[in-house]
């Protein structure tokens, strides 16, 4: 397994703080998305939550069913001594890939730049994705537009409008990919904002 595939990978760097990914607040884009959403019962799984700012500011403002998931103990640590009023039922500390449950929501950042890039991989993601939610659900984010640099070996690994089409189409319909308008000045000229519809396969 490559390195950066292993959870301790991660917990060193939120240990040592080395985590340049790190916005230190909710995402602007993301927030003015949640905003967005009127029923606050929804069911919403954050993969490769890191910090959590995500699932702090849902659980802040209202959303009674939102899941922190990070494979990192370190990291889910972190996120739980910070927000202690946030369930502790609802912090998931395992592997995106192993999960099981059934969401209506599932919110991307910075977690699929943050695996090895291999088709495989980002092809496994994509169905893992479908696979978990439910039906009418949606894969909502962020995905750098800059390609991943040859020899490139340490995360973000990035990738093109072309092949993020092709790696969702077969699981999910009216796929929108917008340049984004408001990201965090960090982060300007640099992300799609994504909205995907899990598709209705029928047999
Ligand atoms: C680059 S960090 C981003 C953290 C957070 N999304 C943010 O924007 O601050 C990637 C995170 O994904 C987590 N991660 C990587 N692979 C994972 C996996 N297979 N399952 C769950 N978490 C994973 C790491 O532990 C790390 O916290």
């Amino acid at each position: 397994m490559h390195f950066t595939l292993q959870s301790e990978f991660w917990s060193r760097r939120y240990k040592e703080n080395e985590s340049p990914w790190d916005l230190g607040e909710v995402s602007p884009p993301l927030k003015e998305y949640f905003e967005g959403i009127e029923d606050q019962e929804m069911k919403i799984l954050i993969p490769g939550a890191g910090a959590g700012y995500e699932a702090a500011w849902l659980h802040q403002n209202g959303f009674s069913n939102v899941y922190y998931m990070d494979f990192s103990q370190e990291a889910a640590e972190q996120f739980c001594k910070q927000n202690p009023s946030f369930p502790e039922k609802n912090v998931l500390v395992g592997d995106f890939f192993g999960e099981e449950n059934s969401y209506d929501l599932i919110v991307e950042q910075t977690f699929f730049c943050a695996f090895e890039p291999s088709e495989e991989n980002r092809c496994r993601y994509a169905e893992k994705a479908y696979q978990l939610l439910r039906s009418g659900g949606k894969l909502v984010g962020l995905w750098w537009n800059f390609p991943i640099e040859k020899d490139q070996i340490d995360p973000p690994y990035g990738g093109s409008l072309q092949e993020y089409i092709s790696l969702f189409k077969p699981y999910f319909s009216s796929i929108r990919f917008f340049p984004c308008y408001n990201s965090h000045p960090s982060r300007q000229g640099k992300e799609y904002f994504a909205i995907m519809t899990k598709k209705q396969i029928h047999s």
